[in-house]
């Protein structure tokens, strides 16, 4: 049950929201060539959780929940969130983004590469308009995607290092935007910076349990639900924590998955379906569930040194969306 405040909360958040998708549009439109408009606004129009957007939201009811600029920042996170899906689709060969064709699929690597580029650009020309501390922050966050996901590519230096490699690569790649998300909220809004530290913390953990939830749902999920393929982190070889925990781990039950996995070209056909079966059932989905519910409860107590708002029972809410999300 939500009190009087957590419902006004609730209504303020929506409200905002709406006018976060206008404006996401309206960036779209601001290509100028129509056509141009099309491709930039392609994953923008197909949807998405607008998860980025509703914790600056979040963030900023720290502060002035009003102030100018906080729907231009929760625009700002969602902008260099949709460069870095451009960008990831190239990388990957996602060729399903948001239940529709990806940029990539549709236009070219090129084209998904350069429009990729100019999101990232417009998010620039946006945090420039706020308050000084955004546009630091903002370049941050998106040296930190480029360098987690160049850390991906490159790969451990020795197989023993695969886990904090991969923990290194995911705070990078996803808890970086996550956090920003959070702080540029708090700064807009005028937050006390303590909060704004606090917000920070919760969002690296937050956003690296977001990524172990990720990770699971890509072997578990329909691609139907996912809105994209199905076990395509296996089909190109990018190993998620499971996998991880399935290469660690030398017991002879575990040896036609360990070797199916260590194929480092990727597993397509039967193959990649004999690999999903078996990680299906393998004991490493439980334990990497176990990494992200540590995760989860560091985020939920980092959460105890805010004040009581009701904003933080809903930072506090979507630690549970993270853990039973299947989408
Ligand atoms: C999705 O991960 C991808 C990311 C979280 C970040 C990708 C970052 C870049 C491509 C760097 C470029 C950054 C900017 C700022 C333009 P995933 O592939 O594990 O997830 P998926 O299953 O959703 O594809
Ligand atoms: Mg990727
Ligand atoms: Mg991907």
């Amino acid at each position: 049950r939500l009190t009087m405040r957590e419902k006004a909360l609730e209504r303020r958040v929506l409200r905002s929201l709406e006018q976060v998708e206008e404006r996401l549009k309206e960036c779209a439109r601001e290509a100028d060539d129509p056509r141009l408009a099309d491709i930039v606004g392609h994953l923008i129009a197909a949807g998405g959780k607008r998860l980025r957007p509703l914790l600056t939201l979040l963030g900023a009811e720290f502060g002035d929940p009003r102030a100018a600029g906080v729907i231009e920042a929760a625009v700002v996170s969602e902008l260099v969130h949709t460069a870095s899906l451009h960008h990831d689709d190239v990388m990957d060969e996602g060729l399903v983004r948001h239940g529709v064709s990806s940029v990539n699929a549709r236009w070219g690597n090129t084209v998904a590469v350069r429009s990729g580029n100019w999101l990232l650009a417009k998010a620039a020309q946006l945090s420039a308009g706020l308050t000084s501390e955004a546009t630091p922050l903002q370049a941050e966050a998106s040296e930190r995607l480029v360098r987690g996901q160049l850390r991906e590519l490159v790969g451990p230096d020795l197989p023993e290092e695969r886990l904090s490699h991969y923990f290194g690569v995911i705070s990078d790649k996803s808890a970086s935007l996550i956090s920003l998300s959070l702080r540029l909220g708090a700064v807009q809004a005028g937050a006390p910076a303590h909060v704004g530290e606090v917000l920070a913390e919760y969002g690296e953990h937050l956003g690296v349990a977001f990524q172990i939830s990720d990770d699971l749902i890509d072997i578990t999920s329909p691609s139907a639900d996912l809105g994209k393929e199905q076990g395509k982190d296996l089909a190109v070889g990018v190993a998620g924590l499971p996998v991880l925990l399935v290469l660690d781990d030398v017991r002879p039950e575990n040896g036609e998955l360990r070797a199916l996995l260590s194929d480092p070209g990727g597993l397509r056909g039967e193959r990649h379906l004999r690999a999903l079966a078996l990680l299906q059932r393998s004991d490493a989905m439980d334990r990497a569930r176990t990494l992200m519910d540590e995760r989860l409860a560091r985020a939920r107590s980092a959460l105890a040194a805010l004040p009581s708002e009701p904003a933080r029972r809903a930072l506090d809410a979507l630690c549970d969306f993270v853990a039973t999300r299947t989408a």
